[in-house]
Formats: structure tokens, C-alpha cells, sequence
């Protein structure tokens, strides 16, 4: 069975730079190490590479760290970790100059500055972009670093199952026990539909977000929570989950999964939020207008709709020069086309979708999660930093300074890890391939129709009650399903979406006060 040193689970920003930055280190140290990234699909299908508007930093003279820092606990409704705001703002320019070093290409004006945009919750102009493919560029740039450290393997189509810690050795392992270990974890090679054990020093979380757990999201099909649910089973702790973050305006296309995002750049751009009988509201919401933190625009939305009885507002581009527009967002006005929107003569038809969520897997200032050698970056990890709600572009930058950080422990903790010799295999005795494949689609969509319903943008108290003791019956019988089941992609997604489901339920039911994402009609004094 493989065993490595370092085992990273996911293949976007933050398990790329993680990983990267180990390689170099080790070639830089003369030592021989393996670095195993396992990725679901192929390598570069992540939320990462979908990515349009950008990655927050300070990099002009006007600006400074005190704005970045003021505009994320703002944004964050002043729950953020003011630490942790702190190292991600003052750390931004190395690390994104890391990713420059590394070949990624960010827009210039024509004097050579880069080309700084604004998104909503911004004071200042620090967006660095490319065109409107910004991860895309990103992650083609970090797998071609990959590429030039032989000692990093990436594993594509392998989906890891769950970590292995001291409950495989036949031990107790409760979630507040102190000693807890990983030694790496059990993962389907889905081509062959064997499980293999992975087993390593220590292991890394960047496994991404959980969008798949609503009907419409801007996330590609990868995002189901795996990585949390897989910690959160292994004892682990999670934070914040009520805070999902729901972006107001994606491409108004019933029906269509993943949603297409309609990058907040282009309201800082200039473009305006209109309702259905084409009149600007947001004046009517807040003072920064289009350009007010998501939370805000994503409410002033769904109270608009909902007054006007309509399923989507508008978003006017028409006034704005199309030329510059085009060349800024040459992917948004290409997707609009496609579907017989001209974006010169038609106003955009947008819809509030998930987009991102704040929480996940807590950790400290340097990526470690409870679990001993068990580390966690980018959106499934809890740092702290987004508070109640995520300021714009700020997630890419999560991702790359934690990604560091992490790294930068690892080499600390290493002396201090070992992998255990009596691990056992996979174990499947009594299980038998599933023909009920139609179960696990129709718990997937009323998995969706739960959360969509009841845990969305507003919630209440008996929408949270109702969404609870449905999702109960569903794990129930997922459950039956799952324990007489060979382990397959879809059967172990559902799990998870399920676990993280669970964990949105219980933390927003939890949370009496409404601050940032967090909505609930209850907790309004009358
Ligand atoms: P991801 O990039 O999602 O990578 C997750 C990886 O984990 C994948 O390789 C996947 O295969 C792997 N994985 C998951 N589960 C398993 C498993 N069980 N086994 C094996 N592998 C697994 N943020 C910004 O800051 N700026 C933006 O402009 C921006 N725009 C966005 C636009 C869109 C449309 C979307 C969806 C998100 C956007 N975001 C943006 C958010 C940002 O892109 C993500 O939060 C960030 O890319 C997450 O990176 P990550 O490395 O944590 O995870
Ligand atoms: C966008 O381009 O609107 C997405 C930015 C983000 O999610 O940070």
C-alpha cells in the first residue's frame, strides 16, 4: 500500500500551494520526500478555475492594510477573527507575488500598473484580475509549478472516503479528546473501484466548498462538502456553517447546474441592480447601492422578488462603453450571447445562487484543525477571517496565505509524526454494488429541496425545525443504504452533503441573533 509523506486532499488553490511550497522546501533541503494531491476529477475542475473577479490585496499607494482590514470586518459584520484579518491583509502581497513568480498573469494598464478593479464592500480599488477568467489563469499557472517538482504526484479520479485515525486501530476517538491523529486516509481509485489506503505523515484538507448541498450554486459539481463531512466524522471540529453565502446575481437560467456567475466586478464596473419593472431599489436597502456587501444585495434581491412576485431583477450594463466592457469581461459577454442576451441592448436577468460558504472546519492562525497532523485551507477550512460574511476576492487570498501557513508548520511538526504499521485495509465485507442508484438521486433532490426551502437566504424558526426532522429521516435512510453498499462516488457525496447539511441546520438553529448570512425572521424584536 502507498505510503506517503504528505497526502493533500484537492487540487485547487489552496492544496496546490500547499503542496508546491512543500516540494520546493524539501528540494531546496537536499531530501528526498512524496507528496501525493489526490483530486476527484481531473486535476484543474475546482471551484478555483471558475473564479472571475479576482484576488483582494492592497498593492496601490492610495490604498493601505488598514482599509483591507476595516472593509473584511465590515463586510464579516464584525465577528471575524481580527488576528486572523490581520495576517491575511499584510501577508497578501507575497503571496500573490508568489503566484506572479509562478506565471500567473493579472491585467495591466497600459503604464504597466496592474489593472486594480472594485467588487462590492470594497473602499478602494485592490482586485487583481484576469480578464474575467482570473482562476482559471490561477490554477493553469499552479499546475504548471506542479510540473516542475518531481517529487509531487497528483492522483486524478481518486475520491478520498474518510481520514484514518486511532478509531481504525480500535480505539475511542470522541471529538473533544485531545491526542487524536491522522494517518492519512482511505480513498476509491474510481477507475478500478478499489479502496486504497493513503497513508502519510500528515494530511491536508482542501477539499473546497459545499454547493452541491443547494439546488442552484455557482459551484461546479466537486463541491460536496467532502472534506468537511470526512473531518467532522473523524472528530473534528467545524465552525460557523450557518454563514452559507449566497451571491446575488448569477445568470437567471431555471433549471441550470452549476449557475453562471455574473462576477460582482461587473457592478463595480459600473453596472446596475434594476427589479422587474426596471427601476433601481437598492437606494432603497443601502447607501453603497449595487455595490453593498453580498449579504445586503443578496437580501434587497430576494425581498424584491418577492415583493414584485418575480423570479429574478435585472442587472443594466447598457450605459457602461461595451469595448472596455468586452475587454474585461470577455467570458460574461460571450455566456450572455449564447443565450440571445446582447448585453448592449438587454439588461441582464440575474437571481441570487450559493456561492460560497464561510465556515468549515476550524482551525488556528497556522492551518492546524484539532486533529494532530490534520490540516485544513481554503473554503472548507474556518479560519476565522470572513466572519459572518466574506468580503469579495477575499477567498482566493484565504487560500494562498493558509495554504503558506500551513506549509510552514508542517515542516515544523514533521519530526513529531509517525504512521502506525497496523492500519488495517479497507474493510467491505457484506456490502454488494448498489442497483438502487434512483434512491441516491432522489435523496439528493430532496436533500436540495430542504436547504433551497427552508435553510436558504431568510430562514425561521419552523423552517429550521421542519428542515431538521426531514434531514433526519433522510440520514436514516441513507444510512441503512450506506452500510449495506459498496462505497461508490454518489452513495459516499450524498453522505457528506447530508453530514454538512446537518451541521447548517444545527449551527443556524443554534444562532439566535441575526448577523451577516445569518437571517431568521424570529430573531427580529418586534
Ligand atoms: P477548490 O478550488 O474547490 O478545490 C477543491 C479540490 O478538492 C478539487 O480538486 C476537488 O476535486 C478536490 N476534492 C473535493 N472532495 C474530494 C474528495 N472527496 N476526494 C478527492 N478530492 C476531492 N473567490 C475569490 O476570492 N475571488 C473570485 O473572483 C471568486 N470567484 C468565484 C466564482 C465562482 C463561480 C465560484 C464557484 C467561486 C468563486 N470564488 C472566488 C470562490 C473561490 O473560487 C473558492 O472559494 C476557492 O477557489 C476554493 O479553493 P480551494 O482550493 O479551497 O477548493
Ligand atoms: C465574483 O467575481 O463576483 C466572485 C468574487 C468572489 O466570490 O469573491
Amino acid at each position: 500500500m502507498p505510503q506517503y509523506n504528505f497526502l493533500v486532499i484537492g487540487s485547487g488553490i489552496a492544496g496546490l500551494s500547499y503542496a508546491t511550497k512543500l516540494a520546493r522546501h524539501f528540494e531546496e533541503a537536499n531530501e528526498a520526500v512524496s507528496i501525493a494531491v489526490i483530486t476527484k476529477v481531473q486535476a484543474d475542475e475546482t471551484n478555483t478555475k471558475y473564479a472571475q473577479g479576482g484576488i483582494a490585496a492592497v498593492w496601490s499607494k492610495e490604498d493601505s492594510f488598514e482599509k483591507h482590514i476595516d472593509d473584511t470586518v465590515d463586510a464579516g459584520d464584525g465577528i471575524n477573527k481580527r488576528d486572523i484579518v490581520e495576517i491575511v491583509v499584510t501577508e497578501a502581497p507575497a503571496r500573490i507575488q508568489e503566484l506572479i513568480d509562478y506565471g500567473t498573469r493579472f491585467d495591466k494598464e497600459a503604464d504597466g500598473d496592474y489593472d486594480l478593479a472594485r467588487e462590492g464592500g470594497h473602499s478602494d480599488h485592490r482586485i487583481l484580475h484576469f480578464k474575467d477568467i482570473t482562476g482559471a489563469e490561477i490554477e493553469r499557472a499552479l499546475l504548471e509549478e506542479v510540473k516542475r517538482h518531481a517529487n509531487i504526484r497528483i492522483f486524478t479520479h481518486y475520491f478520498a472516503v474518510d481520514l484514518i485515525t486511532q478509531h481504525h486501530l480500535g480505539e475511542t476517538v470522541y471529538r473533544y479528546r485531545e491526542d487524536i491523529k491522522c494517518f492519512g486516509a482511505y480513498v476509491l481509485n474510481t477507475q478500478t473501484g478499489e479502496v486504497e489506503k493513503f497513508l502519510a505523515k500528515t494530511t491536508m484538507l482542501a477539499t473546497g466548498g459545499i454547493g452541491n448541498v443547494y439546488q442552484s450554486t455557482t459551484n461546479p459539481t466537486i463541491a460536496t462538502g467532502d472534506g468537511i463531512a470526512m473531518a467532522y466524522r473523524a472528530k473534528g471540529i467545524c465552525d460557523n456553517m450557518e454563514f452559507i453565502q449566497f451571491h446575488p446575481t448569477s445568470l437567471y437560467q431555471p433549471g441550470k447546474k452549476p449557475s453562471f456567475l455574473i462576477s460582482e466586478a461587473v457592478r463595480g464596473f459600473g453596472g446596475i441592480l434594476k427589479n422587474a419593472d426596471g427601476n433601481t431599489f437598492m437606494e432603497n436597502y443601502d447607501e453603497r447601492l449595487s455595490l453593498a456587501p453580498r449579504d445586503i444585495v443578496a437580501r434587497a434581491i430576494d425581498s424584491e422578488m418577492k415583493t414584485k412576485g418575480t423570479d429574478h431583477v435585472y442587472l443594466d450594463v447598457r450605459h457602461l462603453d461595451y469595448e472596455k466592457f468586452v475587454e474585461h469581461f470577455p467570458n460574461i459577454t460571450k455566456t450572455c450571447l449564447d443565450v440571445g442576451i446582447d448585453v448592449r441592448k438587454d439588461m441582464i436577468p440575474v437571481v441570487p445562487a450559493q456561492h460560497y460558504l464561510c465556515g468549515g472546519v476550524k482551525v488556528d492562525e497556522w492551518g492546524q484543525t484539532n486533529i494532530n497532523f490534520l490540516y485544513a485551507a481554503g473554503e472548507c477550512a474556518c479560519t476565522g477571517l470572513h466572519g459572518a460574511n466574506r468580503l469579495a476576492s477575499n477567498s482566493l487570498l484565504e487560500a494562498v496565505v493558509f495554504g503558506h501557513r500551513a506549509y510552514l508548520s508542517t515542516v515544523e511538526k514533521l519530526a513529531e509524526a509517525h504512521i502506525p504499521n497496523n492500519v488495517p485495509d479497507w474493510d467491505d465485507s457484506g456490502t454488494t454494488h448498489t442497483e438502487e442508484a434512483v434512491l441516491v438521486t432522489e435523496m439528493t433532490r430532496e436533500l436540495n429541496s430542504i436547504m433551497s426551502n427552508y435553510v436558504g437566504i431568510v430562514r425561521t424558526n419552523r423552517r429550521l425545525k421542519r428542515a431538521h426532522d426531514r434531514l433526519d429521516l433522510l440520514y436514516k435512510e441513507h444510512e441503512a443504504l450506506y452500510r449495506e453498499s459498496k462505497v461508490s462516488v454518489p452513495i459516499s457525496e450524498l453522505r457528506n452533503m447530508i453530514n454538512v447539511s446537518y451541521l447548517i441546520i444545527k449551527m443556524a438553529t443554534a444562532r439566535r441573533e441575526n448577523v451577516g448570512l445569518h437571517y431568521n425572521l424570529d430573531n427580529i424584536k418586534s
